[in-house]
Protein backbone atom coordinates (compact mmCIF):
# COMPACT_ATOMS: atom_id res chain seq x y z
CA UNK A 1 0.00 0.00 0.00
CA UNK A 2 1.71 3.27 -1.12
CA UNK A 3 -1.09 5.69 -2.30
CA UNK A 4 -3.87 4.99 0.39
CA UNK A 5 -7.50 7.02 -0.52
CA UNK A 6 -8.21 7.46 2.76
CA UNK A 7 -12.43 8.84 2.42
CA UNK A 8 -13.94 11.03 4.90
CA UNK A 9 -10.50 12.23 6.62
CA UNK A 10 -11.87 15.48 7.71
CA UNK A 11 -14.66 13.41 10.18
CA UNK A 12 -14.09 12.38 13.76
CA UNK A 13 -12.57 8.96 13.33
CA UNK A 14 -10.78 9.80 9.75
CA UNK A 15 -9.30 12.60 10.66
CA UNK A 16 -7.73 10.36 13.80
CA UNK A 17 -7.03 7.80 11.34
CA UNK A 18 -5.10 10.03 9.29
CA UNK A 19 -2.64 11.73 11.71
CA UNK A 20 -2.35 7.95 13.49
CA UNK A 21 -1.36 6.41 10.38
CA UNK A 22 1.24 9.06 9.56
CA UNK A 23 3.14 8.81 12.48
CA UNK A 24 3.33 5.14 12.30
CA UNK A 25 7.02 3.67 11.26
CA UNK A 26 5.22 0.53 9.16
CA UNK A 27 3.28 3.07 6.70
CA UNK A 28 5.93 5.18 4.61
CA UNK A 29 3.71 5.80 1.94
CA UNK A 30 1.40 9.06 0.40
CA UNK A 31 -2.43 9.93 2.03
CA UNK A 32 -5.52 11.47 -0.50
CA UNK A 33 -7.92 12.49 2.13
CA UNK A 34 -11.22 13.10 -0.24
CA UNK A 35 -13.87 14.68 1.90
CA UNK A 36 -17.05 16.66 0.87
CA UNK A 37 -16.91 18.89 4.00
CA UNK A 38 -20.15 18.55 4.72
CA UNK A 39 -21.42 20.17 8.07
CA UNK A 40 -20.07 17.34 9.81
CA UNK A 41 -16.29 17.41 8.46
CA UNK A 42 -13.79 19.91 9.64
CA UNK A 43 -10.67 20.40 7.38
CA UNK A 44 -9.13 21.99 10.57
CA UNK A 45 -9.18 18.71 12.37
CA UNK A 46 -6.21 18.07 9.97
CA UNK A 47 -4.54 21.34 10.21
CA UNK A 48 -0.66 21.55 10.30
CA UNK A 49 -0.76 18.37 8.72
CA UNK A 50 0.40 18.49 5.02
CA UNK A 51 2.85 21.18 6.24
CA UNK A 52 4.13 18.52 8.73
CA UNK A 53 4.32 15.59 6.05
CA UNK A 54 4.13 17.71 2.38
CA UNK A 55 5.59 14.56 0.41
CA UNK A 56 3.03 12.29 2.42
CA UNK A 57 -0.37 14.47 2.63
CA UNK A 58 -2.51 15.93 0.28
CA UNK A 59 -6.50 16.61 0.71
CA UNK A 60 -9.06 17.13 -2.15
CA UNK A 61 -12.21 18.41 -1.57
CA UNK A 62 -14.60 16.24 -3.61
CA UNK A 63 -17.73 14.18 -3.27
CA UNK A 64 -17.82 10.51 -3.39
CA UNK A 65 -21.01 10.17 -5.25
CA UNK A 66 -19.08 12.02 -8.14
CA UNK A 67 -17.43 9.39 -10.85
CA UNK A 68 -15.69 12.40 -12.80
CA UNK A 69 -13.92 13.36 -9.53
CA UNK A 70 -13.56 10.35 -7.93
CA UNK A 71 -11.88 8.67 -11.24
CA UNK A 72 -9.70 11.36 -11.72
CA UNK A 73 -8.17 11.23 -8.13
CA UNK A 74 -7.71 7.63 -8.33
CA UNK A 75 -5.76 7.98 -11.55
CA UNK A 76 -4.02 10.74 -10.68
CA UNK A 77 -2.80 9.89 -7.58
CA UNK A 78 -1.89 6.05 -8.79
CA UNK A 79 -4.32 4.87 -5.90
CA UNK A 80 -3.57 1.23 -4.75
CA UNK A 81 -5.77 1.34 -1.60
CA UNK A 82 -8.60 2.60 -0.14
CA UNK A 83 -9.80 3.24 3.38
CA UNK A 84 -13.31 4.02 3.13
CA UNK A 85 -14.91 6.49 6.32
CA UNK A 86 -17.31 8.76 4.53
CA UNK A 87 -20.85 8.31 5.39
CA UNK A 88 -23.75 10.12 6.88
CA UNK A 89 -23.00 8.90 10.18
CA UNK A 90 -26.05 10.87 12.81
CA UNK A 91 -28.77 8.45 13.34
CA UNK A 92 -31.12 10.81 14.47
CA UNK A 93 -30.72 12.98 11.38
CA UNK A 94 -31.39 9.73 9.13
CA UNK A 95 -34.68 10.03 10.74
CA UNK A 96 -35.11 13.55 10.04
CA UNK A 97 -34.26 13.29 6.27
CA UNK A 98 -32.92 9.71 4.85
CA UNK A 99 -31.82 10.96 1.18
CA UNK A 100 -28.40 11.93 2.15
CA UNK A 101 -27.79 8.65 3.41
CA UNK A 102 -29.00 6.66 0.94
CA UNK A 103 -27.03 8.90 -1.31
CA UNK A 104 -23.54 8.79 0.28
CA UNK A 105 -23.86 5.72 1.63
CA UNK A 106 -25.10 3.23 -0.73
CA UNK A 107 -24.33 5.28 -4.15
CA UNK A 108 -21.36 6.90 -2.58
CA UNK A 109 -19.65 3.67 -1.74
CA UNK A 110 -21.16 1.83 -5.14
CA UNK A 111 -19.01 4.80 -6.99
CA UNK A 112 -16.36 3.88 -4.88
CA UNK A 113 -16.16 0.37 -5.63
CA UNK A 114 -16.41 1.20 -9.55
CA UNK A 115 -13.21 3.60 -9.36
CA UNK A 116 -11.55 0.78 -7.42
CA UNK A 117 -12.78 -2.39 -9.86
CA UNK A 118 -11.33 -0.06 -12.69
CA UNK A 119 -7.72 -0.13 -11.19
CA UNK A 120 -7.61 -3.85 -12.23
CA UNK A 121 -4.74 -5.35 -10.06
CA UNK A 122 -3.24 -2.05 -9.30
CA UNK A 123 -5.72 -2.42 -5.96
CA UNK A 124 -4.73 -4.26 -3.53
CA UNK A 125 -7.00 -3.25 -0.74
CA UNK A 126 -10.91 -1.32 -0.61
CA UNK A 127 -11.26 -1.31 2.95
CA UNK A 128 -14.38 -0.39 4.41
CA UNK A 129 -15.30 1.23 7.48
CA UNK A 130 -18.71 -0.20 9.10
CA UNK A 131 -20.89 -0.52 12.27
CA UNK A 132 -22.42 -2.49 14.84
CA UNK A 133 -25.87 -1.04 13.75
CA UNK A 134 -26.35 -3.10 10.52
CA UNK A 135 -26.98 -6.27 13.23
CA UNK A 136 -29.84 -4.45 14.91
CA UNK A 137 -31.02 -4.42 18.72
CA UNK A 138 -29.63 -7.17 21.17
CA UNK A 139 -31.81 -8.34 24.17
CA UNK A 140 -30.17 -8.86 27.64
CA UNK A 141 -27.87 -11.46 26.72
CA UNK A 142 -25.67 -11.88 24.04
CA UNK A 143 -23.42 -10.11 21.55
CA UNK A 144 -22.83 -9.05 17.78
CA UNK A 145 -20.46 -12.33 15.66
CA UNK A 146 -19.23 -11.69 12.20
CA UNK A 147 -22.55 -14.55 11.93
CA UNK A 148 -24.95 -12.45 13.03
CA UNK A 149 -27.78 -11.79 10.33
CA UNK A 150 -27.93 -8.01 9.49
CA UNK A 151 -31.56 -6.42 11.04
CA UNK A 152 -30.87 -2.49 10.45
CA UNK A 153 -33.35 -0.73 12.22
CA UNK A 154 -33.27 2.93 11.21
CA UNK A 155 -32.28 4.54 8.00
CA UNK A 156 -28.52 5.14 8.77
CA UNK A 157 -28.09 1.41 9.72
CA UNK A 158 -29.93 0.39 6.61
CA UNK A 159 -27.77 2.32 4.48
CA UNK A 160 -24.80 0.90 5.95
CA UNK A 161 -25.72 -2.20 5.97
CA UNK A 162 -26.61 -1.67 1.92
CA UNK A 163 -22.97 -0.78 1.67
CA UNK A 164 -21.34 -3.61 3.17
CA UNK A 165 -23.37 -6.20 1.12
CA UNK A 166 -22.24 -4.01 -2.08
CA UNK A 167 -18.57 -4.29 -0.82
CA UNK A 168 -19.26 -8.26 0.16
CA UNK A 169 -20.46 -8.66 -3.70
CA UNK A 170 -17.60 -7.12 -5.52
CA UNK A 171 -15.26 -9.63 -3.37
CA UNK A 172 -17.52 -12.32 -4.46
CA UNK A 173 -17.99 -11.37 -7.97
CA UNK A 174 -15.13 -9.66 -9.25
CA UNK A 175 -12.38 -10.20 -7.04
CA UNK A 176 -12.07 -6.88 -5.70
CA UNK A 177 -9.57 -7.41 -2.66
CA UNK A 178 -11.87 -5.77 0.46
CA UNK A 179 -11.88 -6.35 3.54
CA UNK A 180 -14.70 -4.77 6.17
CA UNK A 181 -14.83 -3.65 9.81
CA UNK A 182 -17.88 -3.49 11.92
CA UNK A 183 -17.30 -1.11 15.24
CA UNK A 184 -19.32 -0.41 18.24
CA UNK A 185 -19.55 3.41 19.25
CA UNK A 186 -16.74 5.83 18.87
CA UNK A 187 -15.23 8.76 21.31
CA UNK A 188 -12.43 11.03 21.71
CA UNK A 189 -11.25 14.22 20.28
CA UNK A 190 -12.73 15.71 17.28
CA UNK A 191 -15.96 14.34 17.20
CA UNK A 192 -18.83 16.10 16.11
CA UNK A 193 -20.75 17.44 19.30
CA UNK A 194 -24.15 16.43 17.62
CA UNK A 195 -23.02 12.44 19.23
CA UNK A 196 -23.88 11.55 22.79
CA UNK A 197 -20.57 12.20 24.58
CA UNK A 198 -19.72 15.31 23.27
CA UNK A 199 -22.68 16.64 23.57
CA UNK A 200 -23.38 15.36 26.75
CA UNK A 201 -19.34 17.40 27.97
CA UNK A 202 -20.85 21.00 26.15
CA UNK A 203 -23.96 21.00 27.45
CA UNK A 204 -22.67 20.25 30.98
CA UNK A 205 -20.15 22.81 30.69
CA UNK A 206 -22.72 25.54 30.05
CA UNK A 207 -25.32 24.26 32.38
CA UNK A 208 -27.42 23.64 29.86
CA UNK A 209 -29.49 20.46 30.12
CA UNK A 210 -28.14 16.68 29.57
CA UNK A 211 -30.59 15.05 26.81
CA UNK A 212 -31.19 11.53 27.81
CA UNK A 213 -33.88 9.84 25.43
CA UNK A 214 -36.16 7.47 26.78
CA UNK A 215 -34.91 6.11 30.29
CA UNK A 216 -31.73 5.94 29.96
CA UNK A 217 -31.35 2.31 29.76
CA UNK A 218 -29.83 1.71 26.19
CA UNK A 219 -26.76 0.56 26.15
CA UNK A 220 -23.90 1.04 23.66
CA UNK A 221 -20.44 -0.33 23.74
CA UNK A 222 -17.68 2.12 23.88
CA UNK A 223 -14.38 2.59 22.53
CA UNK A 224 -11.68 5.14 22.40
CA UNK A 225 -10.95 5.89 18.41
CA UNK A 226 -7.55 5.50 18.64
CA UNK A 227 -8.13 1.92 19.54
CA UNK A 228 -10.36 1.42 16.18
CA UNK A 229 -7.69 3.36 14.49
CA UNK A 230 -5.10 0.69 15.63
CA UNK A 231 -7.61 -2.13 14.11
CA UNK A 232 -8.69 -0.71 11.06
CA UNK A 233 -4.74 -0.84 10.13
CA UNK A 234 -4.43 -4.10 11.84
CA UNK A 235 -7.22 -5.74 9.45
CA UNK A 236 -5.10 -3.28 6.28
CA UNK A 237 -1.86 -4.70 6.62
CA UNK A 238 -2.63 -8.77 8.32
CA UNK A 239 -6.75 -9.21 7.79
CA UNK A 240 -7.63 -11.93 5.37
CA UNK A 241 -9.06 -10.50 2.02
CA UNK A 242 -12.69 -11.40 1.36
CA UNK A 243 -13.68 -11.22 5.46
CA UNK A 244 -15.20 -9.22 8.09
CA UNK A 245 -14.12 -8.16 11.52
CA UNK A 246 -16.03 -7.07 14.24
CA UNK A 247 -14.27 -4.34 16.63
CA UNK A 248 -16.12 -3.34 20.15
CA UNK A 249 -14.61 -1.91 23.54
CA UNK A 250 -15.78 -4.67 25.64
CA UNK A 251 -17.45 -1.80 27.41
CA UNK A 252 -21.19 -2.33 28.16
CA UNK A 253 -22.88 1.12 29.91
CA UNK A 254 -26.01 2.44 29.89
CA UNK A 255 -26.72 5.57 28.67
CA UNK A 256 -27.51 7.00 32.14
CA UNK A 257 -24.25 5.59 33.53
CA UNK A 258 -22.26 7.05 30.67
CA UNK A 259 -23.77 10.84 31.09
CA UNK A 260 -23.62 10.48 34.84
CA UNK A 261 -19.96 9.51 34.71
CA UNK A 262 -19.18 12.81 32.18
CA UNK A 263 -20.44 14.95 35.23
CA UNK A 264 -18.46 13.01 37.64
CA UNK A 265 -15.14 13.68 35.63
CA UNK A 266 -16.23 16.94 34.60
CA UNK A 267 -17.17 17.61 38.47
CA UNK A 268 -13.92 16.62 39.10
CA UNK A 269 -11.80 18.41 36.40
CA UNK A 270 -13.58 21.76 36.48
CA UNK A 271 -15.05 22.20 39.67
CA UNK A 272 -19.03 23.91 40.10
CA UNK A 273 -20.76 24.53 43.11
CA UNK A 274 -23.79 22.10 42.12
CA UNK A 275 -23.21 18.23 41.08
CA UNK A 276 -23.70 18.54 37.31
CA UNK A 277 -25.79 15.23 37.15
CA UNK A 278 -28.39 17.27 38.54
CA UNK A 279 -28.54 18.66 34.89
CA UNK A 280 -29.78 15.26 33.39
CA UNK A 281 -33.21 15.75 31.64
CA UNK A 282 -35.15 12.63 30.76
CA UNK A 283 -36.45 13.40 26.89
CA UNK A 284 -38.72 11.74 24.47
CA UNK A 285 -36.58 8.39 22.99
CA UNK A 286 -35.57 8.14 19.74
CA UNK A 287 -38.06 6.48 17.12
CA UNK A 288 -37.06 2.98 17.11
CA UNK A 289 -34.08 3.24 19.08
CA UNK A 290 -32.40 -0.01 19.42
CA UNK A 291 -31.82 -1.00 22.70
CA UNK A 292 -28.50 -2.83 23.04
CA UNK A 293 -25.22 -3.12 21.01
CA UNK A 294 -22.71 -5.53 22.06
CA UNK A 295 -19.75 -6.86 20.12
CA UNK A 296 -17.91 -10.41 20.68
CA UNK A 297 -14.29 -9.24 19.17
CA UNK A 298 -13.01 -12.53 19.42
CA UNK A 299 -12.14 -12.77 15.63
CA UNK A 300 -9.83 -10.19 15.64
CA UNK A 301 -8.21 -10.83 18.62
CA UNK A 302 -7.71 -14.37 18.03
CA UNK A 303 -6.26 -13.74 14.11
CA UNK A 304 -4.58 -10.19 14.59
CA UNK A 305 -4.16 -9.64 17.82
CA UNK A 306 -5.98 -7.00 18.52
CA UNK A 307 -7.57 -5.82 21.60
CA UNK A 308 -8.27 -2.46 23.07
CA UNK A 309 -5.90 -0.46 25.11
CA UNK A 310 -8.02 2.39 26.73
CA UNK A 311 -10.09 1.94 29.79
CA UNK A 312 -13.65 4.01 29.59
CA UNK A 313 -12.51 5.62 32.81
CA UNK A 314 -8.92 7.16 31.17
CA UNK A 315 -10.53 7.63 27.46
CA UNK A 316 -13.11 9.57 28.97
CA UNK A 317 -10.58 11.60 30.81
CA UNK A 318 -8.38 12.09 28.13
CA UNK A 319 -11.53 13.09 25.80
CA UNK A 320 -12.76 15.40 28.33
CA UNK A 321 -9.36 17.00 28.85
CA UNK A 322 -9.42 17.74 25.18
CA UNK A 323 -12.39 19.36 25.01
CA UNK A 324 -11.72 21.73 28.26
CA UNK A 325 -8.84 22.56 25.90
CA UNK A 326 -10.04 23.15 22.76
CA UNK A 327 -12.59 25.55 23.29
CA UNK A 328 -11.98 27.82 20.05
CA UNK A 329 -12.53 24.52 18.27
CA UNK A 330 -15.67 23.98 19.05
CA UNK A 331 -16.69 27.60 18.96
CA UNK A 332 -16.20 27.33 15.22
CA UNK A 333 -17.46 23.76 14.94
CA UNK A 334 -20.63 25.07 16.54
CA UNK A 335 -20.63 28.71 14.53
CA UNK A 336 -20.22 27.88 11.34
CA UNK A 337 -16.83 30.31 11.12
CA UNK A 338 -15.01 26.69 10.77
CA UNK A 339 -16.38 27.06 7.12
CA UNK A 340 -14.82 30.50 6.69
CA UNK A 341 -11.78 28.86 8.22
CA UNK A 342 -11.57 26.19 5.18
CA UNK A 343 -12.66 29.01 2.54
CA UNK A 344 -9.92 31.14 3.43
CA UNK A 345 -7.47 27.95 3.36
CA UNK A 346 -8.99 25.84 0.40
CA UNK A 347 -10.28 28.43 -1.55
P1 LIG B 1 -18.33 11.85 10.72
O1 LIG B 1 -19.75 12.19 10.44
O2 LIG B 1 -17.63 12.52 11.84
O3 LIG B 1 -17.45 12.10 9.42
C1 LIG B 1 -17.89 11.74 8.13
C2 LIG B 1 -16.99 12.43 7.11
O4 LIG B 1 -17.41 12.03 5.80
C3 LIG B 1 -17.07 13.96 7.17
O5 LIG B 1 -15.78 14.52 7.12
C4 LIG B 1 -17.88 14.33 5.93
O6 LIG B 1 -17.56 15.60 5.39
C5 LIG B 1 -17.48 13.20 4.97
N1 LIG B 1 -18.48 12.97 3.93
C6 LIG B 1 -19.82 12.82 4.10
N2 LIG B 1 -20.41 12.66 2.90
C7 LIG B 1 -19.43 12.69 1.96
C8 LIG B 1 -19.42 12.56 0.55
N3 LIG B 1 -20.54 12.38 -0.16
N4 LIG B 1 -18.23 12.63 -0.09
C9 LIG B 1 -17.08 12.82 0.61
N5 LIG B 1 -17.04 12.97 1.93
C10 LIG B 1 -18.21 12.90 2.62
O7 LIG B 1 -18.32 10.26 10.88
P2 LIG B 1 -17.43 9.35 11.83
O8 LIG B 1 -18.09 9.25 13.15
O9 LIG B 1 -16.02 9.78 11.73
O10 LIG B 1 -17.62 7.94 11.10
C11 LIG B 1 -16.74 7.53 10.06
C12 LIG B 1 -17.17 6.16 9.55
O11 LIG B 1 -17.13 5.23 10.63
C13 LIG B 1 -18.60 6.11 9.02
O12 LIG B 1 -18.60 5.27 7.88
C14 LIG B 1 -19.41 5.49 10.14
O13 LIG B 1 -20.52 4.79 9.63
C15 LIG B 1 -18.38 4.57 10.75
N6 LIG B 1 -18.55 4.28 12.19
C16 LIG B 1 -18.67 5.30 13.09
C17 LIG B 1 -18.76 5.02 14.45
C18 LIG B 1 -18.88 6.11 15.48
O14 LIG B 1 -19.12 5.82 16.65
N7 LIG B 1 -18.70 7.38 15.14
C19 LIG B 1 -18.75 3.68 14.88
C20 LIG B 1 -18.65 2.66 13.93
C21 LIG B 1 -18.55 2.98 12.58
O1 LIG C 1 -22.69 1.79 17.15
C1 LIG C 1 -21.94 2.54 16.23
C2 LIG C 1 -22.66 3.82 15.90
O2 LIG C 1 -22.53 4.67 17.03
C3 LIG C 1 -22.13 4.51 14.66
O3 LIG C 1 -22.34 3.69 13.54
C4 LIG C 1 -22.81 5.87 14.43
O4 LIG C 1 -22.22 6.54 13.34
C5 LIG C 1 -22.65 6.70 15.71
O5 LIG C 1 -23.36 7.91 15.55
C6 LIG C 1 -23.15 5.93 16.92
O6 LIG C 1 -24.59 5.77 16.85
P1 LIG C 1 -25.51 5.98 18.15
O7 LIG C 1 -26.87 6.33 17.72
O8 LIG C 1 -25.36 4.83 19.10
O9 LIG C 1 -24.75 7.26 18.80
P2 LIG C 1 -25.29 8.59 19.49
O10 LIG C 1 -24.11 9.28 20.07
O11 LIG C 1 -26.20 9.37 18.60
O12 LIG C 1 -26.19 8.01 20.70
C7 LIG C 1 -25.63 7.15 21.67
C8 LIG C 1 -26.75 6.72 22.59
O13 LIG C 1 -27.17 7.86 23.36
C9 LIG C 1 -27.99 6.23 21.86
O14 LIG C 1 -28.59 5.20 22.63
C10 LIG C 1 -28.91 7.45 21.83
C11 LIG C 1 -28.55 8.18 23.12
N1 LIG C 1 -28.64 9.65 23.07
C12 LIG C 1 -28.05 10.33 22.05
C13 LIG C 1 -28.11 11.71 22.00
C14 LIG C 1 -27.48 12.45 20.84
C15 LIG C 1 -29.27 10.33 24.12
O15 LIG C 1 -29.79 9.70 25.07
N2 LIG C 1 -29.32 11.69 24.07
C16 LIG C 1 -28.76 12.40 23.04
O16 LIG C 1 -28.87 13.67 23.04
Amino acid sequence: MENILVTGGCGFIGSNFIRFLLARDDFSGRIVNVDKLTYAGNAENLDGIAARYPNRYIFEQADICDPTAMGEIFRVNDVDAVCHFAAESHVDRSIVGPDAFIQTNINGTFNLLEQARARGDRLVLFHHVSTDEVYGSLGPEGRFRETTPYRPNSPYSASKAGSDHLVRAYHHTYGLPVTVSNCSNNYGPYQFPEKLIPLVILNALEAKPLPVYGDGTNVRDWLHVEDHCRAVWAIMQKGKRGRTYNIGGDCEKRNIEVVTEICAVLDRMSPVERPRRELITFVADRPGHDQRYAIDFSKIRDELAWAPRETFVSGLEKTVRWYLDNHDWVARVRSGEYQRWVDSHYG
